[in-house]
């Protein structure tokens, strides 16, 4: 749609290669920032490795109706996640529907249509979801029908198994050897070309007005944010009240009301909440610490794409400590191929050595990394021993280290009761490792616990609790305050309040039920009938993670029989009871529901329990309708297909 481009940029591939001189370029499907990650490293080893113009997409940007006239000495590499219920990343979602399309028509009218394009394809899944990687599957099947010419073998990174990054590396080299065989390029001794250039501006100071030091866009910069609020500008939004769910002393779960009355944000109950966070002033620290950067951190710097097609990843002129802060995802997993990148930049010899070491052996990356859960600064640290690693480019963090990420959170309260009021319910991601002094903690969770902390004005009574920055930057906000913005999901009550539904929702996969349990109450209240509503919610003692428990009583006070809380306390008794095994208990009653077109949710755990409920839930419809249960699962399978069955979950 060549009206949807923005001024001075074109939405056509072939004429965007064209100017750019690039025989190669690399679309990204993502959602959490990995995709675009892997595209952009294929993007740096194309060119350092095999001389190819590479450059990277994302796959919003372009039209796909003259795919047909790439010519055939380029390649299109797709690097495509797979989301949810094996949809399209929202990036990918006019690409696939075009490529998917039953009508598809090029520009050219070649036969067969892609008979000229030389493709390469990477798919990131899950393998816990029923979907695994549907979205390469799908877009490698679509462009083999029409014609192209695939280029080594359409790879699968699986999330599920923990080994996307490996199978991503296992992939990728074969698959360079096909390219290289088939565009005749040499491969020659890589050396690292930094993709943007930073320079200082004396001039200038953090307090300057047209410095960002942690503002996500001029609007925001100028104090004054407006809308359209989407993912790629957050509603700065008040924290109304968060108070813990938990009773416990080393666990924490949170409820926090975010206030979006001053915005035009709207949302329906199931949809999500996404929560921008911020890295915590410790692993700031640290990691500008073991890179020569502590006495720099404010100083002003503009960064400049060295490479036309490459794009800078947060505002500038800025600081690096705004950089780190708010823009690098610092704690996260770190890949073996950027240890070996950095190696080349290691203070001494030794620890060169080390950081190869670790960049090669896999088995070694897997001890000495992976199982302590090691971000990039304490990896860096623990190899040269503390020494600062000064000579690492900055650019070379800005290509290596992933763009910050907003997390998403099912939003646990009901829209019709409060549409201008969101609440989210987290459990704080806290872990004991072994060989590790403090514990991993996860970064938005405990921005978010901090927050609250904040807003009580309590002293941080975790003995682990980290510092951040919560007055915002340049102290502008009063009150306590959290960027967001709504991801609009599929998860939805049925539109007939009086039919039936089944909940499982163990922990916190607890929250949107709690949003739908508000919803009926509601309309309960205002003289509608509501049909039953069984929730059945798990942990591990009554006394201590029970979520909400106050609420389902008053819920049950205006709705009667027509809500039932089913209940498995995991940690009471001799066995684990699991909320499965209460579902078993009840088959008759569940398959006569389901008989009557009740709509049966799940949401939480993807690992585990979301597998082992659809599992038991066609043991259940086999035992009682006297079928096999290799019918009963392809009931299940429709049910899916008819939404029936809805699943809200995440690993
Ligand atoms: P992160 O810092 O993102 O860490 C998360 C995990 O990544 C860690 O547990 C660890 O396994 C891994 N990891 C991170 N860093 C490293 C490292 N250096 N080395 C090795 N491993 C590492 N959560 C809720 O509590 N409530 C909800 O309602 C909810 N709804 C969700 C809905 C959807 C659709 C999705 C996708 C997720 C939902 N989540 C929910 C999960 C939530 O989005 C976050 O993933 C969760 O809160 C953890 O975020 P964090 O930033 O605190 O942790
Ligand atoms: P556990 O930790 O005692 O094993 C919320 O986390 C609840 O879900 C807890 O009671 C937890 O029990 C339980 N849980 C853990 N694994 C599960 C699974 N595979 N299926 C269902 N519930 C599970």
């Amino acid at each position: 749609n060549a009206n949807g481009s923005k001024a001075g940029k074109t939405r056509n591939i072939v004429e965007k290669l064209e100017e750019e001189g690039k025989n190669c370029i690399i679309f990204y499907g993502s959602q959490t920032g990995t995709a675009e990650d892997y595209a952009a490293r294929l993007a740096k080893e194309g060119k350092s490795r095999y001389g190819l113009e590479t450059m990277v997409a994302d796959l919003e940007e372009y039209d796909y109706d003259n795919l047909d006239a790439i010519p055939n000495d380029k390649v299109v590499m797709f690097v495509l996640a797979t989301y949810g219920e094996g949809e399209p990343t929202d990036n990918a979602v006019d690409f696939y529907e075009f490529i998917m399309g039953e009508d598809i028509s090029f520009s050219e009218g070649n036969d067969p249509p892609l008979g000229n394009l030389n493709y390469v394809a990477f798919g990131l899944g899950n393998n816990t979801y029923e979907h695994y990687n549907s979205m390469v599957r799908n877009v490698n099947k679509a462009l083999e029908k029409l014609g192209a010419h695939r280029i080594g073998d359409a790879g699968e990174g699986d999330d599920g198994a923990g080994t996307m990054e490996e199978d991503f590396l296992a992939w990728k080299d074969p698959m360079w050897a096909a390219l290289q065989k088939k565009m005749g390029l040499e491969e020659r001794e890589a050396v690292y070309e930094p993709i943007f250039g930073i320079v200082e501006r004396d001039g200038l100071t953090p307090e300057s007005p047209e410095v960002y030091v942690g503002e996500p866009n001029k609007m925001h910069l100028e104090g004054t944010p407006k809308g359209p609020f989407n993912a790629h500008n957050p509603y700065i939004a008040p924290i109304a009240t968060s108070y813990e769910l938990f009773n416990v002393k080393d666990r924490n779960c949170l409820h926090m009301e975010v206030d979006i009355s001053g915005s035009n944000l709207t949302y329906q109950t199931g949809d999500h909440i996404a929560v921008w966070p911020t890295n915590p002033g410790e692993e700031v620290d640290r990691f500008l610490d073991i890179l020569g950067l502590t006495e720099k951190r404010n100083k002003v710097v503009s960064v400049k794409a060295l490479e036309p097609t490459a794009k800078v990843p947060f505002p500038t002129p800025t600081t690096f400590d705004a950089i780190v802060r708010y823009h690098m995802e610092i704690c996260a997993p770190v890949s073996r191929q950027f240890l070996a990148t950095l190696a080349a930049f290691a203070p001494d010899e030794e620890s060169k050595a080390e950081m190869t070491k670790l960049g090669g052996d896999k088995d070694y990356f897997h001890q000495k990394v992976n199982i302590h859960h090691l971000n990039i600064a304490r990896v860096l640290k623990s190899v040269s021993k503390g020494k600062p690693w000064s000579n690492v480019p900055f650019s070379a963090l800005i290509e290596g280290v992933t763009k910050l990420q907003p997390r998403y959170y099912s939003i646990s309260s009901s829209s019709l009761e409060q549409p201008k009021m969101i609440s989210i319910t987290a459990v704080v991601e806290r872990q004991h490792l072994p060989g590790r002094e403090d514990p991993f903690r996860g970064v938005a969770t405990n921005y978010l616990l901090a927050l609250k902390e904040k807003q009580n004005g309590e002293p941080n009574p975790c003995p682990f609790g980290l510092t951040y920055e919560i007055t915002g930057p340049r102290n502008r906000y009063d009150g306590v305050h959290v960027p967001v913005h709504v991801r609009h999901s599929n998860f939805k009550l049925p539109s007939d309040p009086t039919k039936p539904i089944i909940c499982i929702g163990p922990g916190t996969g607890v929250a949107p039920f709690r949003g739908f349990v508000r919803e009926r109450r509601k309309q309960a209240e205002n003289g509608e009938t509501v049909g039953k509503t069984i929730l059945f919610f798990g942990c591990r003692k009554s006394h201590e993670d029970f979520l909400y428990d106050k609420e389902w009583q008053e819920a049950k006070e205006v709705l009667g029989d027509k809500f039932e809380l089913v209940l498995a306390f995991s940690r009471e008794g001799p066995k684990k009871v699991y909320v499965q095994h209460r579902l078993k208990e009840r088959s008759k009653e569940i398959n006569e529901l389901l008989e009557k077109k009740a709509y049966f949710y799940v949401c939480g755990d993807a690992a585990n329990m979301a597998r082992e409920v659809n599992t038991v839930l066609a043991q259940i419809l086999s035992e009682e309708r006297g079928i096999p249960e290799a019918k009963a699962e392809e009931i299940v399978k429709n049910m899916r297909a008819s939404n029936q069955y809805q699943e809200d979950v995440w690993s």
